[in-house]
């Protein structure tokens, strides 16, 4: 009896992951699934995979505590001010018509002549992404159609049409308009996908997917009800289609892409992770953002197996991570991840996770902990025992717990960090997080005026 239940379980959970894959775990964590899409590849696709293979080992940073450090050391310079004044307290800005809050925004937010120069943008990004120049040197697109019927020959004016151009590209909007994506809206790389200036909305449909391409910038959009879609015959370069596997339903995937950086995206309730990053993935951040109503809300790292997922590094900064987010903010296999200056104000299950050796740097942020005396505690390390994960590096500098939250460090203690807690964190609660997640998710910039 005993072989009969072992083939059995695995087959009646691969189907439960298969149908309903948010009640699940997240669908692109069965093997089932990969291996599936393997199959799917063609010569084209097997050519990129492999060249992605080689662009993404070099974009990786070969001391990734290097770059985690300074990103750290240039926010605290930009708090405390080079002398030590605490710049940010004492309300500068009172009154002015923009603040920004944290050292990414400084770079272009307060300038009212943005929408000349939007590709300066790409000149401001931090952390891991840090390399990302998107569309930059490219033309501007213009988005006029938010219609997404034709998958193989998108009309030109459509987003579709946009991203799968060869040449690098900076894509902007007409106008506000709502996206409903007939199935995953598949990106050829530099591009830049610029929301700014109009309510830009991708909802209702299939999400956006970066897969073995490098140097994208997604900024200033809302994604949202994003869900499962049946694939198909889809077009996704100007040379370029092919038969697709059912999409998974996530907001974004990043697929063995490397140097991305996404920034004030405000993302809810997708069927399957909001963003989830891997297959090899590497030199990303993800700043600024908003993110409710979910409950795998990122998953770093999707396979046990796929130990390629070590080149990842990924930053996750100022953004806010509100009400209703339920666990997996980020789930981690492998990579190294630099958690900083974000705010946690809600989660059901635990904040940050993950297994299989990963390195995980908390920096700086606020953990608002549920009233649920059972989940108090931010991390959760999955099906491992403590043996092994005592080992893994897992360390929170600075970091500030409230109603209870805890963090259970791990691992060689982080030396050199550059600002104390006394400077940062503890010395005034809640203040420095408040202000520097202040403006996470899209911001409301008027074409003429300062962001
Ligand atoms: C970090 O900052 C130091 C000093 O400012 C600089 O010498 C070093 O090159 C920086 N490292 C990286 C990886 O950017
Ligand atoms: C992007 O641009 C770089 C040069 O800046 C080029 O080498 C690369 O092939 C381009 N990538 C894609 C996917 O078009
Ligand atoms: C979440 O998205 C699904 C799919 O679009 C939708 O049916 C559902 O009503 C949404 N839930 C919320 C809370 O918005």
């Amino acid at each position: 009896m005993a072989p009969k239940i072992e083939v059995l379980v695995p087959f009646l959970l691969c189907l439960a992951t298969a149908f309903i894959p948010s009640l699940n775990a997240n669908m692109l964590e069965s093997d089932e699934y990969l291996r599936e899409l393997e199959r799917e590849y063609d010569p084209y696709w097997w050519q990129k995979y492999h060249t992605s293979i080689i662009r993404n080992q070099a974009a990786a940073f070969l001391d990734p505590y290097a770059i985690s450090g300074n990103f750290t050391a240039a926010i605290s310079m930009d708090i405390l001010g080079k002398n030590g004044g605490r710049r940010l307290l004492k309300g500068k800005n009172k009154g002015a018509p923009c603040v920004a809050t944290n050292p990414i925004d400084r770079c272009w937010r307060c300038d009212p002549h943005w929408a000349d120069n939007r590709q300066r943008l790409a000149d401001c990004v931090m952390g891991f992404g840090k390399n990302t120049k998107g569309g930059k040197g490219g033309k501007y697109y213009v988005v006029t159609d938010p219609s997404d019927d034709e998958l193989l020959d998108p009309k030109p004016g459509t987003l579709r049409h946009a991203v799968t151009r060869t040449e690098p590209l900076w894509i902007i909007f007409s106008h506000s308009m709502v996206i409903t994506l007939q199935q995953e809206l598949i990106m050829a790389g530099n591009k830049t996908i610029d929301g700014r200036g109009f309510d830009v909305q991708i909802a209702h449909g299939a999400g956006i997917t970066i897969q073995f391409i490098q140097n994208v910038i997604i900024h200033g959009i809302k994604i949202y009800n994003i869900v499962s879609k049946n694939g198909g015959m889809i077009r996704d370069s100007e040379t370029h289609y092919g038969h697709r596997t059912r999409s998974d339903g996530d907001g974004i995937s990043i697929f063995g892409g490397s140097n991305i950086w996404i920034d004030h995206v405000s993302m809810r309730n997708c069927s399957d992770g909001l963003v989830d990053v891997i297959m090899g993935s590497t030199a990303i951040t993800i700043s600024n953002g908003h993110y409710t109503d979910h409950d795998h809300v990122m998953l770093f790292g999707a396979s046990d197996s796929y130990s390629g997922d070590k080149v990842m590094q990924i930053t996750l900064a100022f953004n806010h991570y509100g009400k209703r987010c339920v666990q997996r903010m980020p789930r981690v296999r492998y990579g190294f991840v630099h958690v900083v200056n974000n705010d946690y104000t809600h989660w059901e299950m635990y904040a940050i996770g993950g297994n299989q050796n990963p390195t995980i740097i908390s920096e700086g942020n606020r953990f608002i902990a549920p009233e649920n005396r059972f989940a108090k505690e931010i991390t959760k390390r999955e099906y491992t025992e403590e043996s092994i994960w005592k080992n893994w590096q897992w360390r929170s500098i600075n970091d500030e717990y409230l109603n209870g939250a805890f963090f259970i460090e791990s691992g060689p203690e982080l030396k050199n960090r550059p600002f104390s807690s006394k400077d940062m964190i503890t010395a005034k609660p809640g203040t420095y997080v408040g202000q520097l997640t202040r403006y996470a998710g899209v911001l409301p910039c008027k074409i003429g005026h300062p962001c």
